[in-house]
């Protein structure tokens, strides 16, 4: 049985008239990376930074490590660590210095020669932080986040911003957080980084968990099925196969499948009613694809565009 190091029920947070979390169920299990996945404004940091201890709900009862967030915040403090959206360092002090800094205001700390290799900054451990790159600056974020050995770490959107190859990196960072057993919550708007790292995840709109699982149970509950292909097909397939719902994409006809005849109707229809086409393709819904259908926001390169 696995064991959960945070239990949310019924987490509310109003800001004046506006409800940033409504009403929110969670539980989060020991040793998982879990991500909140949303676009901006959906509530991810707020949710987060009251499990930090940082903000203040509205209503609702939390439990973390067994203690009550409204009783045992600070044990609860002790036991965590934070990297906050927008994280920043001291700019003039190195890489070494910043770690030290913060390491010195807990009694529980790790070794900070093991954070500086567990982040794989050992060539850059005496270099400022002003003249680190965005990449570089996060994995110091996280080595940071780590110097009170907590159990669980909050990473609010640990790598916006930041190129494919050193957001790439950081998640090479949360995969040796995981293998070292921490709890890991993630916040992020990329679908990619969310559906490679994540054991489990909720997609989040305005202020409501709207789909929570694995990302093969997010996929599998909210996809609907197969999404067939007909490349080249054109309006002639669009108009042939328009009661199974055919949409036409530029010259391209999608469709959704439905059950497993569905494959032979399409297929038939094209050669019988004498349609040409290039190719016919099956694949399986990405957690794009049922972002874009949750939410209704519209995604580029895996990207967010609000
Ligand atoms: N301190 C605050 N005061 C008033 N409104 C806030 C405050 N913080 C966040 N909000 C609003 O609450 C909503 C959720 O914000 P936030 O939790 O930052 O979302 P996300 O991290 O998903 O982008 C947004 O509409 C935001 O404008
Ligand atoms: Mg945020």
């Amino acid at each position: 049985m696995e064991r959960n190091v945070i239990t949310i029920r019924g987490l509310t947070k109003k800001y004046g008239n506006l409800v940033a979390v409504n009403n929110v169920d969670l539980e989060i299990r020991a040793g998982e990376v879990f991500s909140i996945l949303g676009p901006n404004g959906a509530g991810k940091t707020t949710t987060v930074e009251i499990l930090e201890c940082i903000r203040k709900a509205t209503s609702g009862e939390i439990e973390i490590l067994g203690h009550d967030l409204m009783t045992g915040s600070k044990e609860i403090r002790r036991q965590i660590g934070v990297l906050p959206q927008e994280f920043n360092a001291f700019d003039l002090l190195t890489v070494r210095e910043n770690i030290k800094f913060f390491a010195g205001m807990y009694d529980r700390r790790a070794d900070v020669d093991e954070l500086i290799s567990l982040v794989d900054l050992e060539d850059k451990r005496d270099v400022c932080f002003k003249n680190l790159s965005g990449g570089l600056k996060q994995r110091v974020g996280i080595a940071i986040s780590m110097v009170n050995d907590p159990r669980i770490v909050f990473l609010d959107e640990p790598t916006t911003g930041l190129d494919p190859g050193a957001r790439r990196e950081v998640w090479e960072v949360i995969r040796g957080l995981r293998a070292k057993g921490r709890t890991i919550i993630l916040t992020t708007h990329y679908m990619e980084e969310a559906e490679v790292l994540s054991d489990r995840l909720a997609i989040m709109n305005n202020g409501k968990f709207i789909a929570l699982g694995s990302p093969s149970e997010v996929i599998e509950d909210h996809g609907g099925g197969q999404i067939c292909t007909i490349l080249g097909g054109g309006l002639a397939a669009m108009h042939s196969l328009k009661d199974m719902g055919a949409e036409l994409k530029d010259n391209d006809v999608m469709i959704q499948i439905r059950d497993k005849d569905d494959l032979v109707r399409i297929v038939t229809s094209l050669d019988h009613n004498d349609i040409s086409y290039d190719e016919i393709i099956l694949r399986r819904p990405s957690l794009e694809d049922v972002f874009l259908k949750l939410t209704g926001h519209t995604i580029e390169g895996g990207e967010l565009i609000d």
